[in-house]
């Protein structure tokens, strides 16, 4: 796929946005079809509420840092409201950035045989919601978890449609901290047509020791819990 192509894809998904507002994709289902995405998709199996399957994506280096305890907090919310979670650390895995080679034109598989193929996109795919957490890093998401976004493009279709959520920690507090950031996902959400269920931005916290003292914490596991 060329990059008009991949403008024509983005194209139908604001289309379908403008003409339904949040509801059901046609990312998969509608204009792109000719562009190799899968058809009929966008929509996750179930269409969420309680024992939803949610995939929780983090991109940190450390295992027990900031941004870890936000994930942990919202899975242990989230599994006691009786929803399914699958982790996937980005920084512990066999992971490749996207080659942009387009063997999989949009829509799998990708050539790339790691942990992204084998164990993360079909969770991706079956899931309802997907909950993207990072440390900031230079005030935009971790090449961490950057390298999975862009690795959605072999199923971009089929991770469409579903619920969202962003946690993110930083060091800075200045109320602009995650504006790049927010700016980022809100995009993406708009794009593959996600309907974002929240975020919990944890400035200020740039230590184990400055997140455990703070509200996120206990904002995280509240937000799992609410769903
Ligand atoms: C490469 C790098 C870039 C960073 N960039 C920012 C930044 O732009 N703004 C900020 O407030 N903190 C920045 N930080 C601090 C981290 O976001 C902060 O320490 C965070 O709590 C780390 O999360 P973690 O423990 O989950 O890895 C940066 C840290 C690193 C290592």
């Amino acid at each position: 796929m060329d990059r008009r192509e991949f403008i024509k894809v983005s194209g139908a998904g604001m289309l379908t946005l403008f003409l339904s507002g949040c509801g059901v994709s046609m990312l998969g289902g509608g204009d792109n079809r000719a562009a190799g995405a899968a058809p009929a998709a966008g929509v996750s199996k179930s269409q969420g509420g309680k024992g939803m399957k949610i995939v929780v994506v983090t991109g940190s280096p450390h295992k027990a840092g900031t941004s870890a305890l936000l994930a942990d907090k919202f899975i242990e919310g989230a599994q006691a409201a009786g929803h399914e979670v699958f982790r996937f650390n980005a920084a512990f895995e066999d992971i490749h950035p996207c080659l942009g080679c387009d063997a999989c034109g949009m829509n799998g598989p990708c050539v790339q045989k790691d942990a992204i193929e084998n164990k993360l996109i079909q969770k991706l795919v079956d899931c309802d919601m997907i909950v993207l957490v990072t440390p900031l890093y230079y005030y935009g998401m971790s090449a961490q978890l950057k390298t999975i976004v862009d690795r959605f493009y072999s199923r971009t279709g089929r991770i469409a449609g579903k619920k969202s959520l962003l946690m993110a920690t930083a060091y800075n507090s200045a109320d602009w901290t995650m504006s790049a950031l927010v700016d980022h996902y809100d995009t993406l959400v708009r794009y593959m047509n996600w309907k974002d269920m929240g975020k919990v931005l944890a400035i200020g916290c740039g230590s184990r020791s400055l997140i455990e003292q703070s509200k996120f914490p206990d904002q995280a596991y509240q937000l799992g819990k609410s769903l």
